[in-house]
């Protein structure tokens, strides 16, 4: 049986869960492959000992020990973020390795840089587990979906972000309680600003539209909100009016020019992302002659974001195996058919909009405030004033039908403007028909 020797560089959550995967499913995988998947050396700063189980693997704190090893033929970068992670893969490559990384970071920000070094040595890079966790979603974009025109992505990217989105709904506790219970229990990072704000929903966004669309989309192209500013009284009002709040990633392609945005989105309770609750990740492709498809499962977790980055080195072992090389592209376009893809600006958009604008209770804020939409050419779906509170300002809750994004960023300027207007008005954009 062939060997395969791998090299690991980071031992946090993941790459344990790297090593556990292999270990544990290593006769089930010989049988699959016909292979024999040997993790040589293991790099961390970090990890003193190895468990047991991997008694025949070297461990040090050199990544060099690694991507200058001759034996080994697949690193796996698992130490996230920019720097050194960039340059251990660019050196890895330059020693002919194929790579396999998680890191969504460095591959929405530096792909272009990484697949170009590639290409031209020849050798493979693997990210599956940088995007859903375990839900095997870009070999499903990839190849699953190869025969079709991507012309929408949704998805639920952010574990931590839907847990507490769940909490908050669940239990109608505030942000930021729930947000220090995450932390308490190890599920939000000590600094979970990349989760609450959505950057990390929109690094994962950039890499699903690069191959959606065939072109190196720019992560700083993507509009993104987070969800701190989110309140348990939206939540329930969205729930009223038969809504989920969810941190959503939303890619609608035009044709001509592509949406790209990471925000706050009232989803349908009837629609399938609404369903998606606590850390899992959910991604919504529609695709021209396929039609609507969805993925559903663990975004993050040792054991199935182990499962996403073992299933990239066994598609690279099989290809050494089969000694064949970039037969599924890493974009899934050829090099030479990637393009650019013009970003829609978010002014616009159209969408259906909630707003909640807190007024005083006097005669005449309602036809005032609905008089602005009108001549913005919004048009009302429908409307509940809810009880005065003792400071005698009143929540109006409103649904729009479609309305462009420019005019309600105008007619909400106007109605914050207003004398009556006690606080800045709550705008939160609505799925619906399938498209936020
Ligand atoms: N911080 C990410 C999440 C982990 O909460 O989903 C997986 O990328």
């Amino acid at each position: 049986m062939q060997d395969i020797n791998v090299g690991l560089i980071g031992f946090g959550t993941v790459g344990s869960g790297l090593a556990t995967v292999l270990h544990d499913q290593a006769e089930r995988l010989q049988r699959k492959t016909g292979l024999n998947l040997r993790l040589v050396r293991v790099a961390d700063l970090r990890t003193t000992r190895l468990p047991d189980f991997l008694s025949g693997t070297e461990l040090g704190q050199d990544a060099g020990a690694i991507i200058n090893d001759p034996e080994i033929q697949i690193v796996v970068e698992l130490i996230g973020g920019i720097e050194p992670a960039r340059t251990f893969i660019l050196q890895a490559i330059e020693q002919g390795k194929h790579v396999v990384t998680a890191n969504k970071a460095l591959i929405s920000q530096h792909g272009a840089e990484i697949f170009r070094a590639a290409a031209a040595k020849g050798v493979e890079v693997g990210f599956e587990a940088s995007v859903g966790g375990g839900i095997p979603v870009i070999k499903a974009l990839k190849e699953g979906l190869v025969a079709n025109r991507i012309d929408a992505l949704m998805g639920i990217l952010n574990g931590t972000a839907n847990y507490i989105l769940t909490r908050m709904s669940e239990e109608g506790i505030p942000f930021d309680a729930v947000l220090a219970e995450a932390q308490a229990k190890g599920y939000a990072e000590a600094d979970p600003t990349y989760d609450i704000e959505g950057i990390d929903t929109a690094h994962k966004l950039a890499i699903l539209m690069s191959m959606a669309y065939g072109a190196n989309v720019p992560f700083e192209a993507i509009s993104v909100e987070g969800i701190s500013h989110i309140t348990p009284l939206d939540i329930h009002f969205a729930r009223e009016f038969g809504y989920r709040i969810k941190l959503l990633a939303v890619s609608i392609n035009h044709g001509d020019h592509v949406e790209a945005r990471v925000h706050p989105t009232l989803v349908p309770e009837h629609h399938m992302l609404a369903s998606i609750n606590g850390a899992f990740n959910g991604v919504w492709f529609t695709g021209d002659e396929v039609g609507d498809v969805m993925l559903y499962g663990y975004g993050a977790g040792k054991l199935p974001t182990g499962s996403a980055v073992a299933a990239d080195v066994v598609d690279i072992a099989r290809n050494i195996h089969h000694r064949c090389v970039g037969r599924v592209p890493a974009l899934s376009y050829l090099p030479q058919h990637l393009g650019e893809v013009r970003i829609t600006p978010l002014e616009a958009i159209r969408c259906p909009y909630y707003f909640r604008f807190t007024t005083r209770d006097v005669p005449g804020v309602l036809s005032a405030i609905s008089g602005i939409l009108g001549e913005n050419g919004i048009s009302i779906e429908s409307v509940v004033q809810k009880k005065r509170h003792e400071d005698n300002a009143v929540p109006i809750v409103m649904l729009t039908y479609e309305a462009d994004e420019a005019a309600v960023t105008n007619a909400l300027a106007a109605i914050d403007e207003l004398s009556t207007t006690v606080a800045p008005t709550v705008k939160l954009r609505i799925l619906s028909d399938g498209r936020a």
